[in-house]
């Protein structure tokens, strides 16, 4: 089995995580002085397996870094190449691979490429999308506001860019952009990295007609989410693509490529799974469907059924509740006095799916979303859209290790208000804390065949609860209770082994010798193999 599918990964913001050099951003310096809390080989670090890095490569930053300008260099904000070197290096000494973000649908509009584009009778004068024509070809719109399609006055034509105009899209049709992004793809395993988490990758290809896309003019949205988009995405060729770049990949041994499926609304549900083919295109294509998912057992255990079911036998499956584009579930799912007992249920879930798991830097210590006021925006979406739409920055804040904070010696890039109890140095020794229930958790997972590589079969319980077992060798029950009430479950006492993992700090509850779940309870059992096989546990 490979590590990308009994792993846990951990994707990390890098401005956000550890500042080394005082200038209240974080770097590659920082993060690998804090490789020891992610894994040092024991159960007192978190025991991550990968972590995946947003972009670090040089940038102007107009998307924070998912506009680049050198594929093949670091950004000096985030550090050098040597001190990526470093950092892979220290990373594999601790068994911690590193995935690099890959944004190749588009890149600055400062990168060489682009401005040897804009030059009449270059030889790149097709490496993006141009229209030499007076007027928009199309309806397309850019998905961070306004047209697609943007005049560029000095080659007198227009271009696309599926977000800013300062992002525009690469032609890859075009055999060369082909070549080249083989050629960055190739420099980077070369030197060591893990894989690649490649940026919305079904955009790549648009429609060669550029037709219009429909629209639903009644629709009370922005007309970017008025459109079905039909011409501008998912076209057939990106299957071809993805079979070619499986084997660019596969050249070198256990590496791997996740990608970002950009979907508008659960409305296509079933397209990530069709990027992974049949076990010949993307080994994981994210599901991100429990960033929608409201609160609720059903919710997630639609998503579930409906992922294993759209992925068959030859796809691996990933869940996510949180990054970096999405406000963080801690903050989504608040409640009044049970935020930390939902935070917990979650993680249980996350953690015993069938499945690689993606944790979000500062879930694991319950960092919420931090309020950012007009002022101190950075994200262009909240610029453009505050307060419709807040902006991204509340979920990218700096990670909160001390008290006072030490991710930064000076302001950091983002404000950074303190939670009470919310930083690592508060929940590390404190074993009732939920960044210990997700040590247990990832601990728990990496020693127990039956959760990173059993089968998973999700059986009937109660309309509240979410009830699977995984099963290898051993037979584990998960009982996840979504209500805040007591929920009964048909389970004897004498059916429990033992019992594995308990998100409270009560010892669970037996009414007349059956398991009566507490609210908000998640339990990892250990069912005897005796015990004769059930297709619910509900009474
Ligand atoms: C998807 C990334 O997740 C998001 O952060 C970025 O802004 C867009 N792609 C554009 O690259």
């Amino acid at each position: 089995m490979n590590w990308w599918q009994h792993g846990v990964v951990y994707q990390i913001y890098p401005r956000s995580f550890q500042d080394s050099n005082n200038d209240g951003i974080g770097d590659l310096r920082g993060l690998i002085d804090r490789l020891d809390y992610l894994n040092d080989g024991t159960s007192k670090s978190l025991g991550i397996d990968a972590i995946w890095l947003s972009p670090i490569h040089p940038s102007p930053m107009a998307d924070f870094g998912y506009d680049i300008t050198d594929y093949r260099d670091i950004d000096p904000v985030f550090g050098t190449l040597d001190d990526f070197d470093q950092l892979l290096q220290q990373a594999h000494q601790r068994d911690i691979r590193i995935i690099l973000d890959l944004v190749a649908n588009h890149t600055s509009d400062q990168h060489p490429w682009f401005i040897d584009s804009c030059q009449p009778g270059s030889d790149k004068a097709d490496w993006y999308l141009w229209h030499e024509e007076n007027t928009r070809p199309n309806n397309w719109q850019a998905c961070f506001g306004g047209s697609g399609w943007s005049w560029h006055p000095g080659r007198k034509a227009w271009y696309y860019h599926s977000f800013l105009p300062q992002q525009p899209d690469l032609n890859w049709r075009n055999p060369q952009v082909q070549q080249a992004i083989r050629e960055v793809m190739e420099f980077w395993l070369a030197r060591g990295v893990d894989g690649f988490r490649l940026d919305v990758v079904n955009l790549f290809y648009k429609a060669i007609d550029l037709k219009n896309n429909p629209t639903d003019w009644f629709k009370p949205a922005r007309p970017y989410d008025r459109q079905r988009h039909i011409h501008d995405r998912d076209q057939p060729e990106m299957h071809t693509l993805l079979k070619q770049m499986r084997q660019w990949v596969d050249q070198y041994p256990n590496r791997m490529m996740v990608g970002e499926i950009f979907i508008a609304d659960s409305d296509n549900a079933s397209l990530p799974a069709s990027y992974c083919g049949n076990g010949d295109e993307l080994h994981l294509a994210f599901n991100l469907e429990f960033l929608r998912a409201p609160f609720s057992a059903a919710a997630f255990r639609s998503v579930i059924r409906k992922w294993i079911d759209l992925l068959g036998h030859e796809n691996w499956p990933n869940y996510t509740l949180s990054n970096h584009d999405v406000k963080r579930h801690i903050s989504r799912y608040a409640t009044h006095e049970q935020t930390l007992d939902r935070a917990r249920l979650l993680a249980a879930m996350l953690l015993t799916l069938r499945g690689t798991p993606f944790l979000y830097y500062g879930e694991e210590i319950g960092m919420p979303e931090q309020a950012v006021s007009r002022r101190q925006l950075q994200d262009p979406v909240g610029k453009r859209y505050w307060p419709l739409h807040p902006g991204r920055d509340g979920c990218r804040r700096p990670m909160m290790w001390d008290s006072p904070n030490v991710f930064s010696n000076v302001t950091s890039w983002l404000p950074e208000t303190r939670s009470e109890g919310v930083t690592v140095a508060d929940q590390s020794h404190n074993p009732s804390s939920l960044l210990s229930w997700y040590r247990q958790l990832v601990w728990l997972r990496k020693r127990t065949p039956a959760l990173h590589k059993g089968k998973l079969k999700l059986i009937g319980s109660p309309d509240e609860v979410l009830a699977y077992e995984r099963c290898d060798q051993q037979r584990l029950l998960i009982l996840l209770n979504f209500s805040s009430q007591a929920q009964p479950i048909n389970l004897h006492r004498h059916a429990i082994d033992q019992c594995l993992a308990n998100s409270q700090l009560d010892a669970p509850l037996f009414r007349n010798g059956s398991l009566l779940l507490r609210p908000l309870q998640a339990l990892i059992l250990e069912i005897s193999p005796d015990f004769p096989r059930r297709a619910s546990v509900a009474p």
